[in-house]
């Protein structure tokens, strides 16, 4: 048994405060999926941290405290795993990856994906990523043209999608220059139908498919259709890379290196006695598709509610891009590409204040006392990720929309300014969470912010951005991911 804390009387799961709720249905009926994380929000302002709330009979504990959040994220994966219902949801979808999984077969996956998503890698990768970022521009340079107004966060996830695959499985979509593209449509399905699985009281879909259900089925066949045909294309260049790659390798006395994330992957599955089998690669192929999408895409959108609203700020940051990018439209090279930390901070600010990940959902797998509280193995566990980046007590004026708070010169600057650190107002980076913490924090957070940069310094080097919407009207919808409703924009060449 594990004690993070020694309480003086210790508290039960039923002795915490709750809203109130209904015999059987518990809250449910107060939780609208779209908007539940809102309430749960709310509730927790109302009835502090701890509190409990029930989805049918099962009985959620919500915490909003953040040095329990890194207590609980850093004692995994021994102590705490995430929230059984989604590996369950996850293996039914074939999704099964790095993700979800638990125990002994996380971690050579981990290593696996960490080694894709390393520095040298995305360093080496940067040409490419430049590349893609360039046929965003052509796509954006057209619609600017024609004065279409652009679905901004659709184009994105072509973008992320183009990036993610490109990079780990050695293929390129291109679906930023194919208009229709069916894999991206199917792959928009899979996180709402995670979270409307998740939380459903009744696993319905076992035994009735409603027409929502069926077209999902239809989807997911597809998608793994695709990745079976990705997996073979890659076993054949494999076989083709092998002879020529041995017999450098024999004169270099090193082996041979596999060229991406697939190929490693289906390296580790055909090494005698890995019981990693090729559903477990396609499942993380889809992990992988799925995790490095929307996130990513979502992340800069929420940026362009802000940017695209404020003439002034773009002004600063078109003049912050040109100056790095030169006479280039993309941001040139990976040396040049460090300088951009503005762009990134338009996304970091942006998703303080619209978290893509409103809350992480974990359970122990023993017994544990938090904070006086008895939690049994398998108690449901909501962190809370907004209300501590909203505390002015870890971020000075929490309500403005300040990037310069996450740039290191400001803060320098401020500091130098008043001579005491004392007043330059709180800012506290341990209570942004956006990336989880501890050893399963996102492997794919370096990769998500190269990506923040060159787009946003494409962006705003060749185009002004204005909102086609007013951005009052743009709502956070949850499907397991915080998303925006909408954010249509006018392009206009600069
Ligand atoms: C702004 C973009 C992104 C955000 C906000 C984000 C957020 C997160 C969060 C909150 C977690 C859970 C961390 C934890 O449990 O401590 C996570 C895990 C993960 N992310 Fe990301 N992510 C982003 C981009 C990406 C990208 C680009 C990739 C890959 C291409 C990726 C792949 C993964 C994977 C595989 C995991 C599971 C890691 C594990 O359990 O060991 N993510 N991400």
């Amino acid at each position: 048994m594990h004690a993070a804390s020694a309480g003086a009387s210790l508290r039960e799961v039923d002795d915490l405060p709750s809203p109130r709720g209904l015999p059987l249905l518990g809250n449910l009926h107060q939780l609208p999926p779209a908007t539940h994380h809102l309430t749960l929000e709310r509730w927790a302002a109302e009835l502090g941290t701890p509190y409990v709330f029930h989805f049918g009979t099962t009985p959620v504990t919500v915490w909003n405290d953040i040095e329990l959040s890194h207590t609980v994220l850093r004692e995994r994966p021994q102590r705490y795993r995430r929230y059984a219902p989604i590996e369950r949801i996850l293996k039914e979808f074939g999704c099964n990856g790095l993700f979800s999984i638990e125990g002994e077969a996380w971690e050579p996956q981990r290593r696996l994906v960490m080694q894709a998503l390393s520095i040298p890698h995305i360093k080496a990768f940067y040409p490419t990523l430049a590349a893609i970022t360039e046929r965003l521009r052509r796509r954006w340079e057209a619609a600017a043209r024609a004065g279409d107004v652009v679905d901004m966060i659709d184009d994105l996830k072509r973008f992320t999608v183009d990036v993610t695959s490109t990079l780990a499985f050695g293929e390129d979509p291109n679906t930023l220059e194919n208009e229709r593209v069916l894999i991206q449509e199917q792959l928009a399905m899979l996180l709402p139908m995670l979270m409307a699985r998740v939380n459903a009281p009744v696993a319905y879909w076992h035994y009735v498919k409603f027409p929502r259900d069926r077209k999902f089925d239809d989807a997911m066949v597809a998608v793994h259709r695709h990745i079976r045909e990705l997996m073979t294309r890659a076993r054949a260049r494999m076989r083709e890379n092998a002879a020529a790659q041995a017999c450098e390798a024999l004169l270099a006395e090193t082996s041979p290196e596999p060229s991406n994330l697939l190929e490693a992957m289906l390296a580790l599955r055909d090494e005698p006695g890995s019981g990693i089998t090729d559903d477990d690669v396609s499942a993380n192929v889809l992990t992988m598709l799925v995790a490095g999408e929307e996130t990513t895409a979502t992340s800069i959108a929420w940026a362009l509610r802000f940017l695209g609203a404020d003439e002034a700020l773009q002004t600063r940051v078109a003049a912050h891009a040109r100056h790095v990018l030169g006479d280039a439209a993309v941001c040139p090279n990976y040396g040049a590409m460090r300088e951009l930390d503005l762009c990134e901070a338009l996304c970091t600010e942006a998703s303080r204040l619209h978290p893509v990940a409103p809350y992480l959902s974990l359970e122990p797998l023993e017994e544990v006392r938090l904070q006086g509280v008895r939690l049994p193995a398998g108690t449901k566990m909501f962190l809370l990720n907004r209300p501590a980046m909203l505390d002015p007590q870890n971020f000075a004026d929490p309500g403005r929309y300040d990037p310069d708070r996450w740039l290191h010169d400001h803060r320098q600057i401020q500091d130098a300014a008043s001579g005491c650190p004392a007043h330059r107002g709180a800012h506290e980076p341990r209570a942004y969470l956006q990336f989880g913490a501890g050893p399963r924090v996102c492997p794919g957070r370096h990769l998500a912010a190269v990506e923040m940069r060159l787009v946003l310094s494409m962006l705003m080097a060749n185009f002004t951005a204005q909102l086609a919407v007013d951005p009052a009207q743009i709502r956070e919808i949850c499907a397991f991911t915080a998303v925006p409703s909408a954010m249509p924009m006018r392009l206009a060449l600069r």
